[in-house]
């Protein structure tokens, strides 16, 4: 399967989802993760200390994809529209996380629309960085609710600091809510290889 993050707004989960969505991939099938972004975070992520799955630059990718059954491709924020059309074309699911605030949901609701004008209906709405006890999930799902959303949220934890600094996947570090964290991208596994 070829899963590829993108979105029309920085800072919104993206690579921390790809690293966390590799992972979960990784734990049945040998999984890839590609590293588009010029920033190279996921790059540098897994470069601090361990994940259990491999990551390249998006420039050495060629060689790797053929010995791998999964491949998670971690993009820059605001592709164009060429991009876009691209990225839609490269994968077999592409996964939008959007963070609930209303410049986030702005820019998703364009990338939508564009998407929609591609035809493309390969795409789904990962709700994240969605702080803990607030409404503001719901709110922003009942904003989202005729768009195609996961159901699953990923919840804002200091966690995932912790894990990106460390190099480690967020169950792996020392934090009472680290496994309430990795709880929220199991589930959404299940939503992307049921
Ligand atoms: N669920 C979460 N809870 C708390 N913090 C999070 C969560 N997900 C990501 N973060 C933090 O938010 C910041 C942005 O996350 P990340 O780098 O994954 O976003 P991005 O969309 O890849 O950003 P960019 O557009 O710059 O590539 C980072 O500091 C990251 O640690
Ligand atoms: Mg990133």
């Amino acid at each position: 399967m070829l899963v590829t993050c993108t979105s029309a707004k920085g800072g919104v989960g993206k690579t921390t989802s790809s690293i966390h969505i590799a992972a979960l991939l990784a734990s049945s099938n040998p999984t890839l993760l590609i590293d588009g972004d010029p920033n190279h975070s996921a790059l540098r992520w897994s470069k601090r200390g361990n994940l259990p799955f491999q990551v390249v630059d998006l420039m050495s990718a060629a060689k790797h994809t053929r010995n791998f059954e999964h491949i998670v491709f971690d993009t820059p924020a605001r592709p164009n529209q060429e991009d876009l059309e691209a990225l839609v074309d490269g994968c077999d699911l592409l996964i939008i996380p959007t963070t609930p605030d209303i410049l986030s949901i702005d820019a998703t609701l364009e990338t939508v629309d564009l998407l929609e004008t591609l035809k493309c209906d390969r795409y789904r709405i990962l709700l994240t960085i969605v702080p803990a006890g607030r409404k503001t999930g719901e709110q922003t799902r009942d904003a989202l609710a005729e768009l195609p959303l996961f159901k699953q949220s990923i919840r804002q934890y200091a966690a995932y600091e912790k894990a990106a600094l460390a190099g480690l996947l967020v169950y792996e570090v020392k934090d009472r809510n680290a496994r309430i964290a990795w709880s929220d991208y199991q589930r959404l596994g299940k939503e992307i290889l049921p």
